[in-house]
């Protein structure tokens, strides 16, 4: 089936043969068939009717920057939200915020900065969308997106609207209950505080983060802490740091970052995950389970 005939896709921006080290930051290669960028939540909800009718597989991407894909070759549609999701708009509470799912977090801390809105200072530097984000639960020790969300629109994946609220919403410890359906807005509740105060703890944040790889392929932290402990800490103590499986390497700055030296296939990856994980367990006990996403999105969709 070429991507012409995939159902609903005719009149939205679609790219075909699309370059797979573009999609995540960690940039495996490979190609992608599709990529159909929805513009709006009507033609995305359009969309979505239109695959589910025609029992049409997809999977639904954000900026990629805590997926790694599985596989080189990508057969099964990939979505990504257009621009007209990418918005912040004031609501009535003037501490709340309504958020377009494919902005980039880095934008919303920059908006509630400027508008002295307090609450997640702690997550400068995450990378990716707030709509990855809150549905990852992303965040640090102890702290997490799901924490500020107290509504939420989207779809189900056949494309019935769905709008939820903060009673209807679980996160927990990089997970949420939303993690089957297409988000496409969040509320945000913050706290008013004076720029200063927030400019004061978004810098330590900063600093915190120093240690962390900067500027290289990667997908964030690997595995998840295990419960009072930290998987890079661990696999420090190992000695891993620096240890590659081909193109695939342990970051020499923090332990729980792999990077991707230039051509990393999906196999080079998964082998030195595998090999991380039974050096720690070997030695430790301790089994490391994955925090990031690994996509393999034809099987994804065959399930
Ligand atoms: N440590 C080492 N060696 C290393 C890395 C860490 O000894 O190579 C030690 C540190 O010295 C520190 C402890 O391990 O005593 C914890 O390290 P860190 O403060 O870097 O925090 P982390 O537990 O490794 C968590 C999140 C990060 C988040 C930071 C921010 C997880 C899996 N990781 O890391 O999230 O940025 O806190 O403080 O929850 C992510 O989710 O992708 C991610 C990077």
């Amino acid at each position: 089936m070429t991507a012409k005939t995939l159902p609903g896709i005719e009149n939205l921006p679609h790219a075909e043969g699309v370059d797979l080290t573009t999609l995540t930051s960690m940039a495996t290669p490979g190609t992608a068939r599709c990529v159909v960028t929805p513009p709006d939540a009507e033609a995305l909800g359009r969309l979505l009717r239109s695959l589910a009718e025609a029992h049409e597989p997809f999977t639904l991407l954000g900026d990629g920057t805590n997926v790694i894909f599985t596989r080189t070759e990508v057969r099964s549609l990939i979505i990504r939200l257009g621009a007209g999701l990418a918005f912040i708009e004031p609501t009535e509470a003037p501490e709340r915020l309504r958020v377009g799912a494919a902005t980039p977090l880095a934008h919303v801390l920059n908006h509630a900065l400027r508008h002295e809105l307090a609450g997640f200072e702690w997550a400068v530097g995450i990378p990716g969308t707030i709509g990855g984000a809150v549905v990852g639960n992303a965040g640090t020790a102890g702290r997490g997106m799901g924490d500020l969300v107290v509504a939420l629109e989207g779809f189900t994946r056949a494309g019935d609207p769905v709008a939820l609220g903060r009673d209807d919403l679980r996160f927990e410890y990089r997970d949420s209950n939303v993690r089957h359906l297409v988000v496409t807005v969040v509320e945000l509740a913050l706290t008013p505080s004076e720029r200063d105060a927030i400019r004061g703890r978004m810098e330590e944040a900063r600093a915190l983060r120093q240690r962390q790889p900067h500027g290289d392929r990667s997908s964030g932290c690997i595995f998840r802490n295990p419960p009072g402990d930290s998987a890079g800490r661990l696999i420090d103590e190992m000695g891993l740091k620096n240890t590659a499986v081909g193109q695939a390497r342990v970051s020499p700055d923090h332990a729980n970052f792999l990077v991707n030296d230039g051509d990393a296939s999906p196999e080079d990856i998964l082998g030195l995950i595998d090999l991380i994980r039974r050096r720690v367990a070997d030695e430790t006990g301790v089994h490391l389970q994955t925090e990031v996403i690994l996509l393999d999105p034809d099987e994804e969709s065959a399930s």
